[in-house]
């Protein structure tokens, strides 16, 4: 037995008669991961201690000697010398007992009106929030990344699929702020989020509040929260926020993984349309010849943990009753990892788009291969008279009759384009056709025709660049 048990019982103590197995301890403890939230549970205790000195819960000395132990912590930890105890359970306790060691009673009287229930509410929340705004400008500096390409080509000629075939003309300009606009959505589900996040727990301490005379809009002030949360049994047990944030995560790395799977393809000899810089692929080890996209494809197979974390986090809360329960202390680390594959994600991907190589002569080469212009075409014949059903048709007729003599729409004469058409068998006359139709097959003339806002017209890519900097605030 004895070897089997820890004699010390840390943290918690009297009640207990047995102590608890080294492996339950383990399966218990969280100290190994919410470590990482040290710096934020340091910045609550201070605000929560400033506090309760100022209703005079806790003398001035109390105050200055929590001050002081909490700097000489905060330094330990920071320099790596904080021990962490696997005893202590969590990072609360930790610190607690280490402030205890250092200042005596006044780290005792830290906790009071305190529990850690409230306690490690706002510490992901302090953590969150600091995260968020990190988010934020990476989220920006990739808008800005693919504002900078777009710009560079506005008007370099690409195929827009539907069903990955080729469908009309577009820029890849405008191609890319397709993705800029799926960015600064998540953006702004970002902001969002944060007014959700910025909310103050302190004072529910363990779920009933407190029966000392304490003033949470003064610590909420001190933490630069919005607004102290306003129910306590709530405000112990939400994870609301977490969930959202890892919600609009998921949204930005399906976008992610929408354009790592088109930088994938674009990369592939097959469609040739761009190369991405080396130090963003990797060789094989047995086939020399190879470049391997390994970034966009890692980001893509990335996006699936962190859509597993929000179904995780989603899971942990569904059965949960009022309040706190202990189930809470596995949101920790499905959060920490969404944030880090973020964070890593949007700071390699702004990188590597601004390294991007666009080739853009195979892109207009695919484009003319694909009769790109049919729908010009068509939309020519209806502004002559047609009506579009009939010129749908006349133009697929006109497509065959080109596949059958292995040439391009634009490649046709006015005499081969009526012949095409077959514009007598629908009951029209050949009159229809002129040289001024030949200009619209021209991949330039469709895309100048698209003139209006959202469309692919080189101008109106350029407008749309300079506006989403301004919107952002992005310098050019
Ligand atoms: N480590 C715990 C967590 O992350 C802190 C709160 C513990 N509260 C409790 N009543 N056991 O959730």
């Amino acid at each position: 037995m004895t070897n089997q048990w820890s004699k010390k019982q840390e943290a918690w103590s009297a009640r207990f008669n047995e102590p608890m197995s080294e492996l339950v301890k383990r399966y218990t403890a969280s100290v190994f991961f919410d470590k990482r939230l040290a710096e934020f549970d340091i910045q609550g205790s201070l605000a929560h201690a400033t506090m309760l000195a100022e209703c005079k819960v806790i003398s001035p000395e109390d105050l200055a000697s929590i001050q002081k132990g909490m700097q000489q912590i905060l330094a330990e930890i920071q320099g790596g010398q904080f021990e962490w105890q696997l005893d202590l359970e969590d990072v609360h306790l930790n610190i607690e007992r280490r402030l205890t060691d250092l200042i005596g009673d006044a780290g005792k009287r830290l906790h009071t009106g305190r529990s850690r229930n409230d306690q490690v509410a706002t510490d992901i929340r302090l953590f969150l929030r600091h995260e968020v705004d990190r988010i934020q400008s990476l989220l920006k500096g990739l808008i800005a990344a693919l504002l900078g390409v777009a710009e560079q080509h506005h008007a370099t000629v690409m195929p827009g699929f539907t069903h990955l075939q080729v469908a009309q003309p577009v820029t890849f300009g405008h191609h890319l702020l397709a993705y800029a606009e799926m960015f600064e959505r998540d953006l702004e589900r970002m902001q969002d989020c944060r007014k959700r996040i910025n909310r103050m727990p302190l004072g529910a301490a363990a779920l009933a509040g407190t029966t000392f005379p304490i003033n949470r809009n003064r610590t909420c002030e001190l933490l630069g929260f919005e607004a102290p949360t306003r129910n306590s049994l709530d405000s112990v047990s939400d994870r609301d926020f977490a969930i959202e944030f890892c919600a609009a995560a998921s949204l930005v790395m399906m976008h992610i993984s929408r354009l790592s799977e088109e930088l994938i393809v674009w990369m592939s000899p097959r469609f040739a349309f761009i190369d991405l810089p080396d130090r963003f692929c990797t060789g094989s080890s047995i086939m020399p010849q190879k470049k391997n996209p390994d970034v966009p494809e890692l980001a893509r197979g990335k996006t699936g943990r962190v859509y597993g974390h929000l179904t995780g986090l989603l899971t942990l809360m569904k059965g949960q009753p009022l309040a706190y329960n202990k189930d809470n202390q596995e949101d920790k680390e499905p959060l920490f990892d969404t944030v880090d594959t973020l964070v890593d994600t949007l700071t390699i991907f702004a990188e590597m788009v601004e390294g991007i190589r666009v080739k853009p002569e195979n892109m207009k080469r695919a484009t003319l291969e694909g009769y790109a212009t049919a729908t010009d075409l068509a939309d020519a014949l209806v502004k002559r008279g047609m009506p579009f059903r009939d010129a749908h048709e006349a133009v697929a007729r006109a497509v065959r009759y080109c596949d059958e003599h292995a040439c391009g729409l634009e490649a046709l004469t006015v005499q081969q384009l009526q012949e095409a058409l077959h514009l007598g068998e629908l009951g029209y006359s050949d009159d229809l056709v002129d040289s001024t139709l030949l200009a619209v097959l021209t991949l330039e003339g469709s895309l100048n025709a698209r003139n209006h806002i959202g469309g692919t017209n080189p101008q109106q890519v350029l407008a749309a660049v300079h506006a989403s900097r301004q919107r952002l605030d992005l310098k050019a």
